[in-house]
């Protein structure tokens, strides 16, 4: 198959966007293939004015233009101009993980309907080829999990925390100035931004579109010195974390949640904005996947790798949708958490199957226990308090 000649259309002009000009610098091959970029703002910018438009359909409506790369941060304008893209004809490349996530099962039929290629490498994990890798490499039956570090700012946070004895509020300040952190904080350390990527990484690793709402969530913005001082006692550090799993009969499970790791898995060495992934399977046991998940140039670095791919034709197949027996997704599958609250009267809240540990004093109160999936999932709102934080063991029932 021939090398196709792209004429790029880029839309936003931020940390992301403005990484990927910098790296396409550095690779002569697509050096002049940028011919507009949109932005929202008038004001200076370190390339000349006659390089920018605000209007969508200058760059839509060019028949020219035959690649947009969607580089926004504002996930429904993503969504329209995304849309747009893929309805005439244009090849796309995004890094916007919500849009995609919320909108998957759209995305895969508009890029069927139009013969057209969506990439978004990207959107999981910046810099580290993690969607390819699970939708060419693991594309047969032994994979059984994929956990990681998924957000770099809140590892951020958390590193600066642990080994800098940082307090959350300076860490997190330093994080969105370095440009590690969405605009909304909520969106890194809430775990949302984690939840979108574990969704897609759902989808390349056992073809099943979940709906993000569906997922127990939780991120760390409520940490506190008691849980902070609980994790270091046992020789712990906390990571935010998220997980598929494999179960029998062929269901999945996944969750986002602070997680309470020792020094013998591989995401506690894990720091500052760096991702990491470990991906399990039959006969391999397991794998990891380290780089950078974050910032300009990482980032950047994979939107390169996309744009590269569509030279040569690449579309994502969706092979496990296409061709693996249907996935379900399970919710009761029984996990051990922690549980602290500064209300002890809360613990009675949550049906704990059973507890491994429990205790109350005058700041706080916690259980280690095992509880279902379900139970949590129904708890999200209670969860949500600032008075309560929740992380996993790692331990778990019914798998
Ligand atoms: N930052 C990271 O490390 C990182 C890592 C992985 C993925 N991502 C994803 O990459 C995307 C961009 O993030 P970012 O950090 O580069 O954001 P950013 O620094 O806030 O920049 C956003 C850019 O989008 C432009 N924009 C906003 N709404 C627009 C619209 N309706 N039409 C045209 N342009 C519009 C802004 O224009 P003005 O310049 O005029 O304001 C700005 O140039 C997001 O989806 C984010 O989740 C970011």
């Amino acid at each position: 198959m021939s090398r196709q000649s792209l004429k790029i259309g880029v839309f936003g002009f931020g940390v992301v966007g403005q990484g990927l000009y910098e790296v396409m610098q550095k690779s002569p091959a697509l050096d002049d293939a940028i011919v507009k970029i949109c932005v929202k703002n008038r004001k200076e910018r370190s390339l000349p004015d006659s390089f920018f438009c605000y209007n969508p359909d200058e760059i839509l409506k060019d028949d020219s233009i035959n690649t947009v790369v969607e580089l926004i941060n504002d996930h429904e304008a993503a969504y329209t101009i995304v849309k747009g893209a893929l309805e005439s004809g244009k090849n796309v490349v995004s890094a916007n993980k919500k849009m995609i996530a919320e909108n998957m099962e759209e995305m895969i039929a508009l890029q069927k309907k139009n013969n057209v290629s969506l990439l978004y490498e990207a959107s999981a994990c910046g810099s580290i080829p993690i969607v390819r890798s699970l939708e060419e490499y693991y594309d047969n039956d032994l994979l059984t999990s994929v956990t990681g570090i998924l957000n770099g700012s809140s590892n951020y946070i958390l590193s600066r925390i642990f080994d800098n004895n940082q307090e959350y509020d300076t860490a997190l300040r330093e994080a969105q100035e370095l440009g590690y952190a969405e605009a909304d904080p909520v969106f890194d350390v809430g775990g949302f931004d984690s939840l979108y990527k574990l969704i897609i990484l759902t989808m390349h690793s056992f073809g099943i579109a979940v709906n993000p709402e569906d997922v127990l969530r939780q991120g760390i913005s409520h940490i506190s010195d008691f849980d902070i001082n609980y994790a270091k006692e046992k020789g712990l550090k906390i990571k935010l974390a998220g997980q598929v799993e494999r179960l029998s009969n062929n269901r999945i499970t996944l969750f986002v949640l602070p997680r309470l790791v020792g020094p013998e898995k591989y995401i506690y060495s894990v720091d500052e904005e760096f991702n990491g992934v470990v991906i399990k399977g039959l006969a391999y046991d397991k794998q990891f996947m380290f780089g950078k998940g974050a910032g300009g140039n990482p980032t950047g670095s994979a939107v390169l790798s996309d744009i590269t791919a569509l030279m040569h034709n690449y579309k994502y197949e969706y092979k496990k949708a296409k061709y693996f027996e249907p996935f379900t997704y399970c919710k009761d599958a029984v996990i051990e958490i922690y549980l602290r609250t500064t209300n002890p009267e809360d613990l009675e809240l949550f049906g704990f199957q059973s507890v491994s540990e429990e205790y109350h004093g005058p700041d706080a109160s916690f259980v280690t226990g095992m509880i279902s999936m379900n139970a949590l999932l129904e708890a999200q709102e209670i969860l949500n308090r600032d008075t309560i934080f929740i992380a996993a063991t790692g331990k778990a029932l019914n798998y």
